[in-house]
């Protein structure tokens, strides 16, 4: 069978289904295209706003990294958009699109605060002039502006989403994708978008978060003089969060541009089952470049043809009709753990957890290979969970 990434996005198609996401990687020209060397499908640009306001400038540091020993689990920052002139990126952005006429550009807009009609209405006008292929509305920065009324404050109101997605839609006929708030009603959301005449969500931005405190100076981090603010994470650790979202917004049957956590080919087919597609990148690509589009769609291409698809477009959403309600999941369905003791390291987590937190049917000596207690055993899966081997497995009675 012939296998191919090719995908359609709102009209648009493109050679692989990922996308840089509107975020540092689409910083500017120069990089988009070198990205695009690299062989990425397209790009949605680093947000572009008002930047004239003396107070549009980004502090120092505003970008860290969450880690678990060596491996980042995500990042904080409290970036604000692209500090760029709406006239360079209109500019560049016809430049790209000129010389890399197959690959998929967007522009990313906000002009938050109290919602600017005037910009949003031009903006959108002078985009489509530029030949962009989509307009993202970043409806969704958990920081930044949104303290003021933009962002996140208008993409978690159905109204203001509403009137904003009105007043683009009367200026363009391009294809519109609104960028929902995670922490918010997304089929409300998507439903206000949808109506107000938008194509497709984008899900998800940045989780609204605290970075950290530093227990020397009891200071909340990252510091800018001594201070610090909310900030928006992002990368492996809000994949869960994610999928949930676009699960929701895909369920309504709406085309979803999906990203939050896709690091590898894995994840990216996740997204696909959940009912994105099309994918967007961001903390994959600032922690290991943009050579990571070779991994994802070799992978993404090898797993297509190993379960007998042609392409991208056949996962999506396929796995949404197993998702349904807690209540109606079965109760007579059994599952027990069960060690195979080759692959055991005999650390004795499983036994410590179900020891405190489980049901006490996991017998351990130091040294020793634990025993499951079958009758003990309730089925949970936490002992799975922590066993660092995987020697452990749940088995269906
Ligand atoms: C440092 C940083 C800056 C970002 N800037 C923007 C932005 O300007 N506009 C936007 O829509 N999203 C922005 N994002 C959010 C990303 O586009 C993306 O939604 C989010 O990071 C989740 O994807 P990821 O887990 O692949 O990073 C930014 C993210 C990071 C980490």
């Amino acid at each position: 069978m012939t296998v191919t990434l090719q995908t359609t996005f709102l009209g648009v198609t493109l050679k692989n289904p990922f996308l840089l996401a509107s975020a540092p990687p689409t910083r500017n020209r120069e990089m988009i295209e070198r990205a695009f060397e690299a062989g990425w499908g397209g790009a949605i640009i680093k947000t572009l706003t008002q930047v004239e306001e003396p107070a549009w400038k980004n502090v120092r540091p505003r970008i860290r990294a969450l880690r678990e020993g060596t491996r980042i689990l995500g990042f904080t920052n409290m970036e604000l958009a692209s500090m760029r002139s709406t006239e360079e990126w209109l500019t560049d952005l016809a430049a790209i699109k000129r010389r890399y006429p197959d690959r998929g550009l967007g522009a990313s807009l906000l002009y938050g605060g109290a919602p600017d009609e005037k910009q949003w209405r031009a903006v959108a006008g002078s985009s489509e002039d530029a030949g962009v292929d989509w307009l993202e509305l970043n409806l969704s920065c958990p920081h930044g502006g949104a303290e003021e009324g933009g962002e996140f404050s208008i993409g978690s109101r159905p109204e203001a989403i509403r009137k904003v997605v009105g007043w683009v839609r009367e200026s363009t006929s391009l294809p519109l994708i609104v960028k929902l708030p995670a922490f918010s009603d997304i089929q409300a959301g998507t439903k206000a978008s949808m109506e107000a005449g938008a194509n497709a969500v984008a899900l998800i931005n940045t989780l609204n978060a605290l970075s950290g405190i530093d227990l020397d100076t009891w200071r909340p981090i990252p510091s800018v003089a001594g201070e610090s603010a909310f900030c928006g994470l992002s990368g492996r650790a809000v994949k869960p969060v994610a999928l949930r979202c676009v699960a929701l917004a895909a369920s309504m049957h709406v085309p979803v541009s999906g990203m939050g956590g896709i690091y590898d080919w894995r994840d990216a087919a996740e997204f696909l089952l959940a009912g994105a597609s099309s994918l967007q990148v961001c903390s994959a690509v600032m922690e290991h470049g943009y050579g990571i589009i070779n991994d994802l769609c070799r992978g993404l291409e090898e797993y297509l043809r190993i379960k007998g698809c042609s392409s991208p477009g056949e996962l999506v959403g396929r796995a949404l009709s197993h998702l349904v309600s807690h209540a109606t999941l079965s109760r007579d369905f059994r599952a027990i753990a069960r060690c195979r003791s080759a692959h055991c390291i005999r650390c004795g987590a499983c036994f410590v957890s179900c020891r405190d937190a489980g049901y006490q049917a996991i017998g351990w000596q130091n040294g020793e290979y634990p025993v499951v207690d079958a009758e003990k055993c309730d089925g949970c899966g936490l002992c799975v969970g922590v066993c660092p081997s995987g020697c452990l497995a749940m088995e269906t009675q």
